[in-house]
């Protein structure tokens, strides 16, 4: 179903790796609701991933750039500038990795190395992402920048380590830029915190299956899919949202603002009496 909600914008997605990724999602329904895309991602992905099938379904092309480095990010806005023809209107960065993650290493045992690196590619990424499009002037007037972002920030997950710092980074990141670029240019910028979606990022969380079944049975909406969080930065894209600026935005049925539900209590009682 589709109304043309973007029709005549043009955007710049980071972070689509294979077909479960959020990116991905958005990129789909950005291109079916009547935008132009650019995408991007960190040359090693463009090899393990399949980002150029995504490339063709869309129509478009595929510029490599790691988003920590200031130098690939200036060659990639100059790169889709030249292939939009001038400016553009919005931009994704859904973009996160934590070393000690993917390492096993827990928070009391953290490796500061690695703690960098996380910081970097999942939260400074985006400042340098929003940097060089504004000293560049690539957005056109009321245009629109999201990042992906977990409650994490906000609430404790013992498994998610320093992926919460990272996020909690990037939400600030958001309030502090979006204060800048929207009093200067009215561009927005904002922060999606979506639910636990089965993707290559999301797996990678300790517990995750778990994780997901909780959140299925404690919101009320249930989980938010990548597709229906694709729904919900496209609004954010469209014109019906000008005036929504430096917001971390809840898309998670409702998880954030619930402790327990009936069917959880169920559950918790059933447990207890089991164990009795
Ligand atoms: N999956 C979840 O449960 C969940 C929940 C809330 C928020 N998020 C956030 O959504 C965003 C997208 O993740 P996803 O779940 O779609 O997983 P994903 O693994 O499909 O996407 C993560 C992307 O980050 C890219 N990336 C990593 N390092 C990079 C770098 N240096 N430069 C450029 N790109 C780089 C990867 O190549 C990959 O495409 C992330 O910010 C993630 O933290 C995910």
């Amino acid at each position: 179903m589709a109304n043309n909600l973007l029709k005549g914008k043009k955007g710049l997605i980071f972070g689509a790796l294979n077909e479960n990724s959020i990116a991905w999602k958005t990129a789909e329904r950005a291109v079916a609701e009547g935008a132009e895309i650019v995408l991007t991602n960190t040359p090693i992905s463009l090899r393990m991933g399949t980002i150029n099938e995504l490339a063709k379904k869309c129509n478009t092309i595929v510029i490599p750039a790691d988003a920590t480095s200031v130098e690939d990010l200036e060659q990639l806005f100059d790169k889709t500038m030249e292939h939009f023809g001038g400016k553009f209107d919005f931009i994704l960065h859904s973009v996160g990795m934590s070393p000690n993650v993917r390492k096993g290493i827990t928070y009391d045992n953290l490796n500061y190395e690695y703690l960098s690196k996380t910081l970097d590619i999942s939260a400074i990424s985006f400042h340098k992402v929003i940097k060089v499009a504004y000293q560049k002037d690539a957005l056109n007037e009321w245009g629109s920048i999201v990042a992906l972002s977990y409650l994490a920030a906000q609430r404790t997950l013992y498994g998610y380590n320093d992926m919460a710092d990272a996020k909690a980074l990037l939400e600030s990141i958001a309030r502090s830029f979006g204060c800048i670029y929207g009093r200067e240019r009215n561009v927005r910028i904002n922060t999606v915190s979506q639910s636990p979606t089965p993707t290559t990022a999301g797996g990678g969380i300790s517990g995750f299956s778990n994780l997901l079944e909780y959140g299925e049975t404690l919101s009320p909406l249930g989980n938010a899919s990548a597709e229906d969080c694709a729904d919900y930065i496209l609004t954010l894209f469209s014109d019906f949202t000008r005036k929504v600026t430096m917001q971390n935005l809840y898309h998670d049925g409702g998880f954030s603002s619930i402790v327990m539900s009936p069917e959880l209590m169920e559950i918790f009682e059933k447990g207890i009496k089991e164990n009795s």
